[in-house]
């Protein structure tokens, strides 16, 4: 397998054989940090990691999987750089690509990110656009391996606000492995109906079921796995009509009565992080998976650090 110079647009980019090829690698160089092996594959390489929002989880997952495989990585937030100001974003992607190696972006318009892959001549990742967020969704399938092993019809549901960027990559994601999705949200808050349309195409070869469902204790039934979000994203929060939105969200809480409505004892619970405890998820149901959740979270590194490995070096 060879993906080096792809970029990461979304997960409709890689293929199921370059979906396992990533996530086989992810599972790899995690193994191989607990053993404290450290190749080093990637010296002499720089990293641009270019932040128009915040982040811990992903800026640190860059840094860290960088660092330790011998590359310098360098955070530039929008203060920092001119992009689409001053400099326009085509410049500002040639300009980067010519001193650094791989650029990763986490940002508001996905607009932005394709103008980016459009000129910087290197890799180009997502690390969060309004639209998607692939490298969590690699996490969240590597994470789901670990407990569930083959995931060909294995269930996760995802309650709470369907319109946002951490669905829409697990509903790809899950679409690309095969297996059931449900999201189980109101009728204002479904996907992106192109998107699903699209993982209705995926589906037909990977035999992924895909439903969107507005009753939750319906949804949950036989979970393997339930996934929430917050409900309000970043860029969000001072939207008008998010006290109305958070009150249509709370039958879609992950709480004690979801969870026993799985009839599954064996189900955990994934967030992507940050949670807001007792919107989205109480607190019980939060610290009662802090395995699984913190486990997540590790593995945002390992699976980065692939999708670096993959597309930097043969
Ligand atoms: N899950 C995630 O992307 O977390 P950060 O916003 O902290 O990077
Ligand atoms: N949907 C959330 C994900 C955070 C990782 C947001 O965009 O803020």
């Amino acid at each position: 397998m060879n993906l080096k110079g792809r970029s990461l647009n979304n997960l409709f980019d890689l293929n199921i054989d370059e979906f396992n090829y990533i996530l086989n690698l992810a599972h790899q160089v995690k193994k191989e940090k607990k053993s404290n092996i450290f190749p080093k594959r990637l010296q002499n390489k720089n990293i641009a990691l270019i932040f128009e929002k915040p982040s811990t989880r992903t800026r640190c997952s860059f840094i860290v999987a960088a660092h330790d495989e011998g590359a310098h990585a360098e955070s530039l937030s929008g203060r920092d750089i001119h992009l689409g100001e001053k400099e326009s974003i085509e410049d500002t992607a040639r300009v980067l690509g010519r001193l650094f190696d791989g650029i990763m972006f986490r940002g508001f318009k996905h607009k932005t990110l394709e103008m980016l892959i459009n000129y910087a001549n290197v890799p180009v990742w997502n690390a969060l656009t309004d639209i998607h967020h692939p490298t969590q969704a690699i996490a969240d399938i590597m994470t789901c391996q670990e407990y569930l092993g083959k995931l060909n019809g294995k269930k996760i549901v995802y309650l709470g606000n369907g319109n946002n960027n951490v669905t829409h990559s697990l509903l790809i994601a899950s679409s690309i492995m095969g297996m059931e999705i449900v999201i189980s949200c109101p009728e204002r808050y479904y996907p992106d109906q192109s998107i699903v349309q699209q993982c209705i195409k995926l589906s037909k070869n990977s035999k992924a079921k895909i439903s969107i469902l507005n009753n939750p204790i319906e949804a949950v039934k036989n979970a393997d796995c339930i996934y929430t979000d917050v409900w309000i994203s970043m860029g969000e929060e001072k939207n008008s009509n998010n006290e109305e939105k958070c009150k249509e969200l709370l039958p879609y809480q992950v709480n004690k009565k979801i969870m026993s409505a799985t009839k599954n004892s064996e189900c955990f619970v994934l967030h992507c992080l940050p949670a807001y405890k007792n919107l989205e998820i109480t607190s019980d149901i939060f610290e009662e998976n802090n395995k699984f959740i913190f486990d997540l979270a590790e593995n945002r590194m390992h699976s980065i650090k692939a999708v670096m490995l993959a597309t930097l070096i043969n």
